[in-house]
């Protein structure tokens, strides 16, 4: 690789491998730590740099762009999800965005499971009344849950690679499969029936979110998908906050109109609303979905890889469209 006039900015200390990989480039490096930057800092880092590696906590707006320079030939974001960038803006600044398929599907898909059999068979529940130190003797009415495998029905909202793990999962399960995409409203395919949205959702004893987040999509589970959901069936969120109304969520399960959910992300991340703690059969995990031990460093060496990639003059491996 010819050596680029910039610095590679990466904006928050990565796993070792990922660390490893962004070393052995022999580029110079401005390595930001464990916390995410300020907004000054991550424009102190970013400008004159070749290449920003960055997370979904950092925005990288027009703005941003604009204060980084015409140095800047890549932004690589260590998420698949991208909604933290202004595409359209980079694009317009002729800087290559990438992102992270393929490598979080199954991590984020067991994820996604754990968070399903956690909340439906209360899990949660159980531990907390344990640690209550009630005295306790088993019981045929206890902490009773949904039986996911004798014929429930997943409802898959996104059919990506990440709902194709899913839905590979809810298969061993014994689950039926439904599946809402933009693009496909009908037709099976792998044991998945895929039907609109509106269905999906007054069909499925689980509704699983698992759509990018776009203007189309935020809230798209708002107070009348909610209600057209039965009153048993549970929703899981391990896509983006946003597409969520957490409101609206908040209200269904303090009226009892669903009969609970689980959320890996949040509408104003790190922040979380503190009515969410409050509420019933509720199941909560601090987005952390892809944290897999070795799904994190294939994450983080595939950003790297991206900027290694552009730097030379090669195509970038997984870039945004
Ligand atoms: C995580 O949320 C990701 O988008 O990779």
């Amino acid at each position: 690789m010819t050596t680029p006039a910039g610095h590679v900015y990466v904006s928050r200390l990565l796993t070792d491998g990922a660390m490893a990989r962004l070393r052995a480039l022999g580029l110079p490096l401005r390595i930001g730590d464990d916390n995410p930057p300020t907004r000054e800092a991550l424009a102190a880092g970013m400008a004159g740099a070749a290449a920003a590696v960055v997370t979904l906590t950092e925005r990288v707006d027009a703005d941003l762009l604009a204060t980084a320079g015409d140095g800047l030939a890549v932004v690589a974001n260590v998420a698949v999800g991208y909604d933290n960038i202004d595409v359209a803006a980079a694009r317009a600044a002729g800087v290559t965005v990438t992102n992270t398929p393929g490598v979080l599907d199954n991590a984020t898909a067991d994820h996604t499971f754990a968070l399903i059999l956690a909340v439906t068979r209360r899990v949660v529940d159980g531990d907390r009344f344990l640690r209550s130190r009630e005295p306790w003797i088993w019981g045929p009415r206890m902490l009773i849950g949904l039986d996911v495998s004798a014929g429930a029905t997943l409802g898959i909202i996104g059919y990506g690679r990440i709902g194709r793990a899913v839905a590979r999962r809810a298969r061993a399960f014994d689950m039926t499969v439904l599946a809402s995409t933009r693009s496909r409203t009908s037709g099976d395919e792998d044991g998945v029936r895929f039907v609109d949205t509106g269905t999906l959702l007054a069909d499925s004893d689980v509704v699983c979110v698992l759509t990018p987040l776009t203007p189309q999509t935020r809230h798209l589970i708002d107070a009348a998908a909610l209600a057209r959901m039965k009153p048993t069936a549970y929703l899981v969120n391990t896509a983006r906050g946003g597409v969520v109304d957490e409101t609206a969520l908040i209200d269904a399960l303090t009226a009892g109109r669903i009969g609970g959910a689980a959320l890996d992300v949040f509408e104003n991340e790190p922040h979380v609303n503190p009515a969410l703690l409050d509420v019933p059969n509720l199941v909560l995990t601090p987005h952390i979905a892809s944290a897999g031990e070795a799904t994190r460093d294939a994450m983080g060496i595939l950003a790297v890889d991206n900027v290694a990639a552009v730097l030379s003059g090669r195509p970038a491996l997984t870039p945004v469209r």
